[in-house]
């Protein structure tokens, strides 16, 4: 019956998701505001063709917060559905095989910026809803809440759930925004890193100089900048900065076991990613590098003469964006506060170097022993005949954290995204296959959680 239901509507499903993936919701870029609101007022007319009681725009001092609900019973169960509907910039867009913002589908996937990340998995949640409402069966209360600024920082999302505790009033929050392994093999998250997103100046001359009548005798700033940088990492892959590793939570070895169970082929990552061999902190695996360990990147870098053909100048000024990425019990504004510190203890005499703190944002990790977990496990192996396997992501949602601390609620991360979806690159794309799985799936999460008993025997 479900699956007769969605198989009959895809083509309307698809062409619903297309439409909303043609709004340019890019959060970051202040020119697309009115395209930001527009991809609001689009889904709130879907949630209300879907069947919700209410919905609202939720308005903030920055993008708009979509909020829907549909309460059967007060006395049943209600799950808070969080996703987010503004998009990553589409920059660099000649990478891309067609126009971003103009969705189409190739082998069975839909190209487009957002289509994963997250509109095209936060609209399996409003589908799985109209299913629900349209066959008599949804079985709890449900609320949504659909952000325009989680690819921003969330930066408004958390004084909204901090005044609108009872509104937010439910049992559990589900997410899908993260990746599952492959459709052989799902599995669902069980942990997200935290961030530390810093912004460094150095400077060095008070102007740009003529690199060959003062090239040699003053300091040139991207040198210094490109030394600092090269010295927070050791010969062993190690973050240097004093205290770092501190409140690093140590895994068993029986914890390690379990995350290594994850099937890993690292010849057809090395291939899928054009690489010959991979980098990291000696003594992990791959997925622990990316799932239990912190590490701190250069997202960016700049300076100097950057343009056509050549030109000889020792510049005044060079800057770079460096995020770390934080794990259990790492606090996100100790971690700025460490890097900060270490920054500026380590800049040479010749320049003078500014540290700024962007967003940040704690790590997460949910249980595996609870109801929801064992709901969402449930329904994964009714889909897709296995069980899924826990495993933590490299990426950050930080506002998991909040709703723990805010709400006291925890959280179930049913994604369906693969880590080669491209998000927040050229060329992002999502399955079709995993849409309509991922529907089925989270129709089946309400059917086991809404029974309130979930068999402990798998
Ligand atoms: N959906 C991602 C996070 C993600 C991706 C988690 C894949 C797990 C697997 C989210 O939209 C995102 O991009 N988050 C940012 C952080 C945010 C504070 C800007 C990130 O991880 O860089
Ligand atoms: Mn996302
Ligand atoms: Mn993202």
């Amino acid at each position: 019956m479900i699956r007769k239901y969605i198989s009959q509507n895809k083509d309307r499903f698809l062409a619903e998701l297309f439409e909303w993936l043609r709004i340019p919701s890019v959060s970051a870029d202040s020119s697309r505001k009115d395209d930001v609101r527009k991809a609001a007022e689009f889904l709130k007319e879907k949630f209300v063709d879907a069947g919700v009681d209410t919905v609202e725009l939720c308005e903030t001092k920055g993008h708009p917060i979509v909020f829907a609900e549909k309460i059967i019973n007060p006395s049943l169960p209600t799950v808070l559905v969080y996703g987010h509907y503004d998009v990553q910039p589409a920059d660099p867009v000649n990478l891309w095989n067609s126009p971003p913002f103009e969705p189409v589908l190739k082998d069975d996937k839909i190209y487009a910026r957002g289509a994963c990340d997250d509109k095209g998995q936060v609209y399996m949640h409003v589908k799985a809803f109209e299913s629900m409402m349209k066959l008599g069966i949804l079985p709890c209360n449900v609320k949504f809440m659909v952000e325009g600024e989680e690819e921003v920082g969330s930066g408004n999302l958390g004084i909204f759930v901090n005044e609108n505790k009872s509104k937010l009033k439910a049992d559990i929050i589900l997410i899908s925004d993260t990746s599952l392994i492959s459709l052989e093999h799902p599995s669902i998250t069980t942990g997200l890193r935290g961030l530390s997103y810093m912004e460094v100046e150095v400077t060095g001359p008070n102007r740009d100089l003529h690199s060959g009548v003062y090239g040699g005798a003053v300091a040139n700033p991207i040198n210094t900048l490109c030394s600092m940088i090269a010295s927070l990492h050791d010969e062993k892959g190690r973050v240097t900065i004093p205290g770092f590793y501190d409140a690093v939570a140590t895994l068993s070895q029986a914890e390690r076991a379990a995350i290594n169970k994850a099937p890993f082929d690292l010849d057809q990552y090395k291939a899928e990613l054009g690489i010959e061999d991979i980098v990291g902190e000696d003594g992990f695996t791959t997925v622990e590098r990316t799932g239990i360990r912190p590490t701190l990147d250069v997202n960016g870098i700049w300076g100097g003469y950057t343009g056509e053909g050549a030109k000889t100048v020792l510049p005044s000024k060079a800057s770079a964006k460096i995020s770390m990425r934080l794990v259990p019990n790492q606090v996100s504004d100790e971690i700025t506060k460490l890097f900060t510190d270490h920054f500026l203890s380590i800049a040479p005499k010749h320049v003078k170097v500014k540290v700024i703190a962007h967003h940040g944002g704690e790590p997460a990790v949910t249980a595996t022993d609870s109801l929801s977990y064992k709901a969402a496990s449930k329904a994964f192996e009714e889909v897709f005949g296995k069980t899924p396997i826990p495993t933590r992501d490299g990426g950050s949602i930080p506002i998991v954290a909040l709703f723990k601390k805010e709400l006291g609620l925890d959280t179930v991360l049913m994604g369906f995204g693969f880590d080669t979806d491209a998000i927040h690159s050229p060329n992002e794309h999502y399955g079709v296959r995993n849409f309509t799985m991922g529907i089925e799936t989270i129709i089946a999460f309400y059917k086991h959680f809404g029974a309130k008993e979930v068999s402990i025997s798998k």
